[in-house]
């Protein structure tokens, strides 16, 4: 029997009746060797490195590392010395098969979809950095093959598990401030170039540390630039560049819509994960967006999106405000007068008061809110949820069918960004009714031989 077919029965065998507790066996730096599931990360030189630290110090077992940018890996290549390393993570699944139960993928949003379909052909459990994809289609197949496949999933979005996620819940469904028909989202994004109107005309030689044909994948195959000229004002179009001057790669991907998401793409997933959760909201019958310019190789610099959500399960029908770029809530209730609001949050407005995050700030419905018990089990650690689930327990808050409702939302949105029409989408006929703009960028075509497949 070989190792992972071994460690299935086991936990077969400990799954029933049922899962043993983590904290029983006294904390995942307790866990027995034999009992650890393998993983192996993709995409490691950004947000790769603090997250894989953060599986290993859950109770994986890192024992492979992919990425196509020596320089840029390094940091996580040193601290996992004993991990084998890869550049083309086709290589890594076809060397590794037995040796990984699980693989992470932090590789930019364009090439999610390649990589965890990959993972899912060879049956890992499979772990992605937010949003699940960066197209409507490589989202339902991504969701698909994951439901066939059966392994562990998740997304790194903020949880709606934890604490706040919770306590929102709780809140919201004893009715403490009403009914709503209200939310507003808003985050402070982008920390990185958009608005631009046309690519770099400079190019730079590809180092030899790097791999810029792997970085594209699938996307139209364009020249490498590192930074931007000098003179170029694009870095300074935002408040601030997390990525400096970099064209693409590292981090400045985000803004260009043949690999990146832009703000709602990057901190949507993040900001609706709770609110989806808590009321209950599934895909909106309407979606309208006004930004500024929009071109079709970049997202805009700002934008406020206006999602229409129907009556369900009893709650009545809402309104959703997404707004980036800076721009806020231009009207806020009279509760929050004089309020400096956080860069970023969650406002929702109900019939009896208003919730700002997970505080109630309508004074009337104080007591109310103080009334209300602790009913749900927090879990909430992103990683912790993906190991018991990887070891055959509960499966995680934000699997990948869960995953898909909230990248589904910020794709739609970006629907109408992108074209400046409001969105109407079919979700079962996988189109958008309204709109022959939005429905044609659903799917999206693969360069360079790589192929979108499903399983
Ligand atoms: N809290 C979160 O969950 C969170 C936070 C930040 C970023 N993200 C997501 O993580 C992704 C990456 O963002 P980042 O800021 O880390 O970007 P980044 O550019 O800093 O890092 C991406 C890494 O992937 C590598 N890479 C690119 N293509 C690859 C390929 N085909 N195979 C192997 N490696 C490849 C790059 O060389 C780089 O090391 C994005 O999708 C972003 O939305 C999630």
């Amino acid at each position: 029997m070989n190792r992972r077919a071994f460690l299935k029965r086991g936990v077969a065998a400990v799954a029933a009746p049922m899962i043993v507790p983590r904290h029983v066996l006294g904390g995942p730096e307790h866990t027995p060797p034999s009992e650890k599931i393998t993983l192996a990360g993709i995409g490691i030189g950004g947000i790769g490195h603090p997250q894989l630290k953060s599986c290993e110090k859950t109770g994986f077992q890192i024992v492979a590392l992919c990425d196509v940018d020596d320089n840029h890996a390094k940091k996580t290549y040193d601290h996992f010395p004993q991990a084998r390393r890869y550049r083309d993570f086709r290589e890594l699944l076809a060397s590794e098969k037995d040796r990984v139960d699980a693989v992470y993928c932090g590789t930019p949003d364009h090439t999610h979809a390649l990589i965890t379909l990959a993972a899912l052909r060879e049956k890992k459990h499979v772990c992605c950095v937010k949003p699940l994809t960066r197209t409507l289609e490589e989202c339902k197949l991504v969701v698909e093959a994951a439901k066939k496949v059966g392994t562990a999933t998740q997304v790194t979005a903020s949880p709606w598990s934890g604490e706040t996620g919770c306590r929102v819940m709780e809140l919201l469904q004893a009715g403490v401030i009403g009914e709503i028909r209200e939310i507003h989202l808003w985050s402070d994004r982008p920390k990185w170039p958009q608005g631009m109107t046309a690519y770099p005309t400079n190019t730079d030689p590809v180092p030899s540390t790097f791999d810029w044909d792997l970085w594209q994948g699938p996307a139209e195959k364009r020249p490498f630039t590192a930074e931007w000229a000098k003179d170029s004002i694009v870095p300074d179009l935002v408040s601030a560049s997390w990525g400096k001057r970099a064209v693409y790669h590292p981090f400045n991907f985000r803004g260009w819509t043949a690999y990146g998401t832009g703000s709602l793409g990057d901190m949507g997933c993040h900001y609706v994960n709770i609110p989806y959760r808590a009321l209950k909201l599934r895909y909106p019958t309407r979606v309208a967006a006004t930004s500024t310019r929009a071109y079709s190789i970049a997202y805009p610099l700002a934008s406020v999106v206006t999602y229409d959500f129907p009556a369900r399960e009893g709650l009545p029908p809402c309104q959703l405000f997404w707004y980036d770029g800076g721009l806020r809530p231009p009207v806020l209730p009279k509760e929050l007068d004089g309020e400096k609001l956080p860069a970023g949050g969650a406002l929702y407005i109900g019939s009896k008061g208003v919730m700002l995050n997970d505080r109630v700030v309508t004074p009337s419905c104080a007591e109310k809110a103080a009334a209300v018990p602790q009913t749900l089990v927090r879990r909430g650690e992103i990683f912790q949820e993906w190991l018991q689930a990887c070891k055959g327990g509960e499966k995680a808050s934000c699997d990948f069918e869960w995953a898909s409702y909230i990248t589904d939302f910020v794709l739609l949105g970006n629907l109408a960004i992108q074209t400046g029409k409001p969105v109407a989408f079919d979700p079962a006929a996988m189109r958008v009714t309204n709109n022959p703009e939005a429905d044609a960028l659903i799917r999206q075509p693969y360069h360079n031989g790589w192929k979108l497949e499903g399983i």
